[in-house]
């Protein structure tokens, strides 16, 4: 093993889930040995990893792909390479020893230390704060790529979102300033139109009555091409309704567990475009050279404080209880993130 082994911890600590349920009765904190990484391998010990929505939703046993049990939650989070496995060239250390690196899906983030494959490890810059390169790789690569693969959007034009004030919105609205784009915002409750403005949105209007009207006459008839649907139920519906002839509704969510339930006119008449969309296929999917250039722009991006996720609190694994009890609850100003 190359490292420094006056670095390495004694004992490792993890959070298990060895049954789907209530979150809070899913999951308990485990002591174990520390693990030693293979040829190919590193040893990362990690800093932070978000409470995400996908998480919970795992925890329950109601999510698109479930893991295998026993097994280690947490989809994303950022660590430093304290190790690396004994075959491991001197470039590769120089690239990775000590590194800040973003750990890849499956690697169960809730942990204080892990081993994951030196290939499939993405190196943070410095210049990138720690806990948000924790949050780069879920919410704001979806973003970027629900406003880069559905509609050919030129700078000025409009785009609609609901659930404007998460992870995922808030990135949508920083990525859409970035690119010249406009952003029409919804969100559940007042108070919020202050703070997204600051972060870059154009407009910002709460769910309720007469909100497609609310829309149209904010956009002031330009045509919105691309709505992003978070939520589901009534609030879908306003984004469907208000979106030009063959614009595109894009789903990636359903925080308020409704259907998606559209007039037969819209699709008619209209020619509505109905997608879905969720990160963990399209990284499945993508080209190495796809996912090398989301990477390199989000980092430069999350390093200059274009993108910026705001986090509520940080708790650490001791305290999962109280972190994911904190992460369902609604109404929150930023993230939680569990820090080992
Ligand atoms: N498909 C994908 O690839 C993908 C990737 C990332 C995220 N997602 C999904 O995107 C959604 C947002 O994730 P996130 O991490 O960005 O969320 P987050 O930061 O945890 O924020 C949750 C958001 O949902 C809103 N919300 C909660 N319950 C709601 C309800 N009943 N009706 C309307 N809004 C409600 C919250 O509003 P308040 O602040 O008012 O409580 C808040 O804006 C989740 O459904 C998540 O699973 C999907």
């Amino acid at each position: 093993m190359t490292g420094s082994a006056a670095q390495l911890p004694q004992t490792n600590c993890a959070i298990w889930l060895s049954k789907f349920g209530s979150p809070l009765d899913a999951v308990e904190l485990c002591a174990g040995p520390v693990p030693v990484p293979l040829a190919g391998e590193a040893l990362v010990q990690m800093e932070y990893s978000p409470v995400n929505p996908a998480d919970l939703n795992v925890l329950e046993g109601r999510y698109g792909q479930l893991p295998a049990l026993p097994c280690v939650p947490g989809h994303e989070g950022v660590g430093r390479v304290i190790a690396l496995g004994d075959e491991a060239d001197a470039r590769v250390s120089a690239r990775f020893l000590g590194r800040r690196v973003l750990l890849p899906p499956g690697f169960g983030a809730w942990r204080a230390v892990g081993v994951a494959r030196v290939a499939e490890l993405v190196g943070v810059p410095e210049a990138v704060p720690a806990q948000q390169a924790a949050m780069l790789r879920i919410n704001p690569a979806t973003a970027f790529c629900m406003l880069q693969n559905f509609a050919t959007l030129r700078p000025g034009d409009w785009l609609v979102q609901n659930a404007a004030n998460s992870g995922v919105g808030r990135s949508v609205i920083q990525i859409a300033r970035a690119k010249g784009l406009r952003t029409v915002n919804i969100v559940r409750r007042p108070g919020l139109e202050a703070e997204l403005r600051a972060a870059g949105a154009d407009v910002v209007l709460e769910e309720g009555n007469g909100l497609a009207q609310r829309i149209a006459a904010a956009v002031e008839g330009a045509p919105l091409w691309l709505g992003l649907n978070a939520v589901g139920g009534e609030c879908a519906l306003a984004l469907a309704k208000v979106l030009a002839p063959s614009g595109t509704l894009v789903t990636y969510g359903a925080m308020a567990k409704q259907p998606l339930t559209l007039p037969n006119g819209l699709l008619i008449f209209k020619d509505l475009i109905l997608r879905g969309f969720w990160i963990s296929q399209w990284y499945r999917r993508a080209a190495a050279a796809e996912v090398e250039a989301l990477f390199a722009q989000l980092l430069e991006w999350a390093a200059a404080g274009v993108l910026h996720t705001p986090v509520e609190a940080v708790y650490p694994l001791e305290q999962v209880g109280a972190a994911l009890a904190h992460a369902q609850r609604g109404e929150r100003s930023g993230k939680v993130l569990l820090r080992p």
